[in-house]
């Protein structure tokens, strides 16, 4: 049996004013794959990333995600709090008791993987979106995350930093045997992924084949 690092089982979720916004959704993402989330403007993708990230509690029903994990929002200027590359990273290590030498070393490391080491010392203003994005993910790799939630990464984005971006996570979860689960909108970012999952009104539609889910979509897009 497949193991999976992420596991929802029946999960059911309103906001304190309103109806139901996940219901009954179930999905599994096995560990080591990089899976997407589609589905509409208000179909529930923010609210079941949340609630993954234990940011919010359900109503009902379960959800197991492997720990440590990461989260990287649509706009990186929400996420990164410091003054440098390197200063952010080992901003995210403080909770962990580390020497000054162990978090340098996972700034480093955590760098190198994202290919930004040599951006270190460079103030976050002066970054590019997709430098900045890249930022956060190392910072999730410093943290030793296990699993990346990243909600709409590349929205954004100009096309090239976009597909830079995806190829570079699915390059992180297949050499560091993470696991991913990435919403978007943009179907050309399925060709990069293990699986996906569409998600209609708060409950999973659709499973599986990325680009069978693709043509899916895609007919929905020409006809509207
Ligand atoms: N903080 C909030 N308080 C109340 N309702 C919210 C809040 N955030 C989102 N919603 C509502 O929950 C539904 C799902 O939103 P969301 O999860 O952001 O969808 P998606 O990410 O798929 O666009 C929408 O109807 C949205 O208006
Ligand atoms: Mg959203």
């Amino acid at each position: 049996m497949a193991e999976f690092a992420i596991q929802v089982r029946d999960l059911y979720f309103s906001w304190s004013n309103g109806a139901d916004v996940l219901k009954s959704c179930t999905l599994e993402v096995p560990q080591g794959e990089f899976w997407m989330l589609l589905g509409t403007n208000g179909s529930g993708k923010s609210t079941l990333l949340k609630l993954l990230a234990g940011l919010l509690t359900p109503t009902s029903g379960d959800r197991q995600v492997l720990a440590p994990v990461g989260f990287v929002f649509q706009n990186p200027d929400h996420q990164l709090v410091m003054p440098t590359v390197g200063a952010d990273v080992a901003f995210g290590l403080v909770e962990e008791k580390l020497s000054p030498t162990q978090v340098r070393h996972r700034v480093a490391e955590a760098l190198a993987a994202v290919n930004l080491l040599e951006l270190q010392r460079r103030p976050i203003y002066a970054l590019s979106g997709g430098q900045k994005q890249r930022v956060a993910i190392a910072g999730a790799i410093a943290r030793q995350s296990e699993v990346l939630l990243l909600d709409e990464p590349t929205a954004l984005l100009d096309p090239d930093s976009q597909l830079d971006l995806v190829a570079q996570v699915r390059r992180l979860v297949k050499s560091r045997n993470l696991t991913a689960l990435w919403v978007t909108h943009r179907l050309d970012e399925l060709d990069y992924c293990d699986g996906a999952f569409l998600l209609e009104k708060g409950c999973v539609v659709d499973r599986g084949d990325p680009q069978r889910l693709k043509q899916r979509l895609m007919q929905v897009e020409l006809a509207s």
